[in-house]
């Protein structure tokens, strides 16, 4: 088995995969520079899997640091890239902290690999698809105009990507598009850790349940859906987590069709915000407050994905169902807030 380098794996997303791969018996390093993360993440990932890790705190902007981990770790074979900035809002405000963060580390990573074989997986999101027209969206869908700096940071990295890729046989890359990520790791000792007042809905849920935060505002009722509130396509981020070991064993088995690939990564079913709301009720047995308002801007109505490609090329399917995700998001905030890292 290889040795990963993952970077951004003290995050959300990262620490759940570091968790599965060391199940998967890879030897894992992680790169974060703890700008959104806690270093106690990397005890929790311990205690869950038993395993030590090596962790470097580097900034991956900072090329040269970034060349002599890489050069000292010849036995990287594999890296997933998680590292990014990824505030939508944030994004508009400052557009150059993204472009400058998610650009400069993608680009370094790569540079720092130069003339080595290399399987690279990309965090992409559905985000590059704006509102499809057709749905549920595939990976043949045109990507739309990006509505942030932050999407637009996508868009380009999977361009920058497919380029490199396509003069360069020695990278193998495949970009997973991610849904919407929510849920945690089933011993609750890992999960989602929203800095200030949480923007996405999983986290706003269960920080209003626990008295956190007060009612939840139901963004649109007007949408032109069944009942009127937004759909997207909630993944558990455990199976999300598996999808990237999938990725790896197609780079290790050499079943890419191609330098660059791109795998939608969902559930294939849609859920309105309302449902989500009554998902966690039911699931948990807590009364929610919420109110409906008005339409956030930039959000599109309705998305969720075509996930038949991965689950053809990459033998991986989503398991969880929303109840999972919201009775393991519920579980993980009531022991962060006795057990605050
Ligand atoms: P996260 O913020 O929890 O994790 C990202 C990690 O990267 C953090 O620990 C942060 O400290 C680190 N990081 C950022 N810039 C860095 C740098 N320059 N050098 C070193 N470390 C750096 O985010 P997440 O939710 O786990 O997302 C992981 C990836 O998945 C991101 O690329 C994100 O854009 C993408 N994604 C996330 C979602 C989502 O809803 N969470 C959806 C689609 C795609
Ligand atoms: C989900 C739904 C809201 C909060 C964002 C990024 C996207 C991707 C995932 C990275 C929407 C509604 C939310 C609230 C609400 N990230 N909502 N009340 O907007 O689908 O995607 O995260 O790539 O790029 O844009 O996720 O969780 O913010 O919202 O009604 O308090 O919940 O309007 O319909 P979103 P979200």
């Amino acid at each position: 088995m290889g040795k990963i380098l993952v970077t951004g794996g003290t995050g959300y997303i990262g620490s759940h995969t570091v968790v599965e791969l060391q199940q998967a018996g890879y030897e894992v390093v992680i790169v974060d520079n703890l700008d959104n993360s806690s270093i106690g993440i990397l005890d929790q990932i311990t205690e869950i899997t038993g395993i030590k890790l090596e962790f470097h705190q580097l900034d991956l902007c900072e090329e040269e640091k970034v060349k002599e981990l890489i050069s000292n770790n010849p036995d990287i074979t594999g890296v997933i890239h998680f590292a990014a900035h990824k505030a939508v809002g944030e994004s508009v405000q400052l557009p150059l902290k993204y472009y400058r963060n998610n650009f400069f580390s993608l680009i370094n990573l790569l540079t720092a690999f130069t003339g080595r074989d290399i399987n690279f997986v990309f965090s992409s999101s559905c985000t590059v698809y704006g509102q499809p027209d057709k749905l549920p969206v595939t990976e043949e869908a045109p990507v739309k105009k990006a509505e942030s700096p932050y999407g637009n940071t996508k868009q380009i990295s999977e361009e920058i990507l497919a380029e490199t890729a396509s003069v360069n046989a020695n990278y193998h890359v495949i970009a997973l598009r991610y849904f919407n990520p929510v849920g945690a790791h089933e011993t609750a000792l890992i999960g989602e850790l929203p800095i200030g007042v949480p923007q996405n809905l999983v986290p706003f849920i269960t920080q209003s349940a626990i008295g956190k935060r007060g009612a939840i505002t139901v963004y649109g009722s007007d949408y032109n859906t069944p009942d009127g509130s937004c759909i997207r396509d909630y993944i558990h981020v455990v199976d999300l987590a598996k999808a990237h070991i999938a990725a790896l064993k197609r780079q290790e088995a050499a079943k890419m069709e191609a330098n660059f690939e791109i795998f939608n990564v969902g559930t294939g079913t849609g859920s309105s915000v309302l449902e989500v709301i009554h998902a966690f009720e039911s699931s948990t047995g807590v009364k929610l407050e919420y109110k409906t308002g008005a339409r956030r801007p930039g959000d599109v109505e309705q998305v969720w994905g075509d996930v038949s490609k991965a689950e053809k090329e990459l033998n991986w399917k989503a398991e969880l169902k929303l109840e999972d995700m919201m009775r393991s998001a519920w579980a993980w905030e009531k022991y962060i807030n006795e057990h605050p890292l």
